[in-house]
């Protein structure tokens, strides 16, 4: 198995993608809030690329059964019924519902590797189910950290360093890397024993606790919450409950 890591968020060739697992991370915060709300029940998320178009998607849908959730410039959207932050996709406020979702980095990142074979949202909340799920399939892997606004992120990429590890320890034989994979995995190495140190360093985590969210951060950096994968097809996010 080979396992890269697209350190830059930027689209990968289509063609690359046809054969490989893709996994996209969000760790502050929309991957984590997807895996979250599929733990609390959600049936299904659409990820959109602007506000307006969020908008104009609800009008498709019955209003009970669909909510509207994400952020700009990570502050609440006006008329949107959740905000980012994975504490918010409680049972109460998600079980059984459809979220359209709109954030900066993290929903647009579907779009940019959607000719993938099979793409996965992951986070720390379920990192160990998807490297099963990676090692399960047996695909070629490409981590896809979403980044922060076309730049590298250092969360996103500890997290895709974590799954390499995982993918390492797991599988039945051998795996090869990039440069890129193995820079994410010393990066992992490095703030293993704490995660949290990772997100305080980062930009974005800097910009969620000067906004007064910093709940958010130790929040994000728990491991193995939840053992399953939610995945994107077809434009939709949703469980795959036969594969898991
Ligand atoms: C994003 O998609 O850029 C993030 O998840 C932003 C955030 O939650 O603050």
């Amino acid at each position: 198995m080979h396992v890269d890591v697209q350190l830059l968020p930027c689209a990968p060739e289509p063609a690359s993608l046809s054969t490989r697992s893709v996994v996209v991370f969000d760790i502050l915060r929309a991957t984590s809030s997807i895996v979250h709300a599929f733990a609390n029940g959600a049936k299904e998320f659409i990820p959109v690329g602007t506000v307006e178009e969020a908008f104009q998607m609800k009008k498709a849908f019955l209003p009970e059964t669909t909510l509207l959730g994400g952020e700009k410039d990570t502050q609440r959207i006006e008329g949107f019924d959740l905000t980012n932050s994975p504490r918010e996709y409680a049972a109460e406020r998600v079980k059984g519902k459809r979220v359209i979702l709109r954030t900066t980095n993290g929903s647009q990142a579907f779009r940019l590797v959607s000719a993938g074979k099979e793409i996965m949202v992951g986070s720390f909340f379920n990192i160990g189910a998807t490297a099963d799920r990676c090692t399960r399939l047996g695909l070629d892997v490409l981590a896809f950290p979403s980044g922060d606004e076309g730049v590298l992120s250092l969360e996103d990429t500890v997290c895709s360093g974590m799954l390499i590890d995982r993918i390492v320890q797991k599988a039945k034989g051998p795996v090869s890397m990039t440069d890129a994979s193995q820079a994410a995995l010393i990066l992992f190495k490095r703030f293993e024993a704490n995660l949290v140190e990772a997100f305080h360093l980062s930009h974005h985590g800097n910009k969620l606790i000067r906004l007064g969210l910093a709940d958010d951060l130790p929040y994000c950096a728990q491991v193995d919450l939840f053992p399953l994968v939610p995945v994107f097809r077809e434009g939709v996010i949703r469980m795959d409950w036969n594969a898991e």
